[in-house]
């Protein structure tokens, strides 16, 4: 028989434990969700240009960027293209940079970033979507991007592509940099 108040400490101990994970809760956007599948490297700006070409983007389309880093595809989507642009970056401390960098740019209100896994990300919305991700990543991300974009959306992919089962329609250089293009058809 333990004596009456001896479970104190461990009911002071879970409370502290059930604060803090509300606070990781409230500060989740500054909190790292876990480490990111890939390294962050940028694609130049000749070749964002080029891959938005590709995938003739305009006025009418949505963006999103899986793995954003610091904004620069969904940035140049609204300046240079008139479009909506969707950033998704795990690193909380990018998305902060990628939020910034387009308030500098002036087209905070046509696009948005948001720490999250991409891996999770409902691409539902997209018209084009853009990837610079490893190999693997790309094999993982094929299904949900085949089950969820609409007839007629785009992938664009810096350098990485996708076997046999699913070519690109169009393949072109930039510089040092491969560039695919695959647009979605549905047939029911
Ligand atoms: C090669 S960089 C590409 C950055 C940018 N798209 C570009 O082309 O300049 C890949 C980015 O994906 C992010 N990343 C890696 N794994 C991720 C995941 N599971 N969910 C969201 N972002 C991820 C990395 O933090 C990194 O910023």
């Amino acid at each position: 028989m333990r004596p009456k108040g001896a479970d104190l400490p461990r009911r002071r101990a879970v409370a502290s434990l059930g604060a803090l994970s509300l606070a990781a809760c409230g500060a989740f956007e500054r909190l790292p969700i876990r480490a990111p599948d890939a390294p962050f490297v940028t694609t130049k700006d000749e070749t964002v240009e080029a891959m938005l070409r590709l995938a003739h983007v305009g006025p009418a389309d949505v963006v999103y960027d899986l793995g954003c880093g610091d904004g620069r595809i969904p940035i140049m989507s609204a300046t240079r293209f008139g479009a909506r642009g969707v950033g998704i970056e795990l690193d909380a401390g990018l998305v902060r940079e990628a939020r910034a960098n387009a308030a500098k740019a002036g087209v905070s209100d046509r696009v948005t970033f948001h720490v999250e896994d991409l891996f999770v990300t409902d691409v539902r919305p997209a018209t084009v979507v853009a990837l610079f991700l490893l190999p693997e990543m790309m094999e993982k991300l094929k299904h949900s991007l085949r089950q969820q974009l609409r007839d007629g959306a785009r992938v664009v992919s810096h350098e990485f592509g996708w076997g046999g089962d699913w070519p690109p329609d169009r393949t072109t250089v930039v510089g040092a940099a491969r560039i695919h293009l695959w647009q979605v058809r549905r047939t029911t």
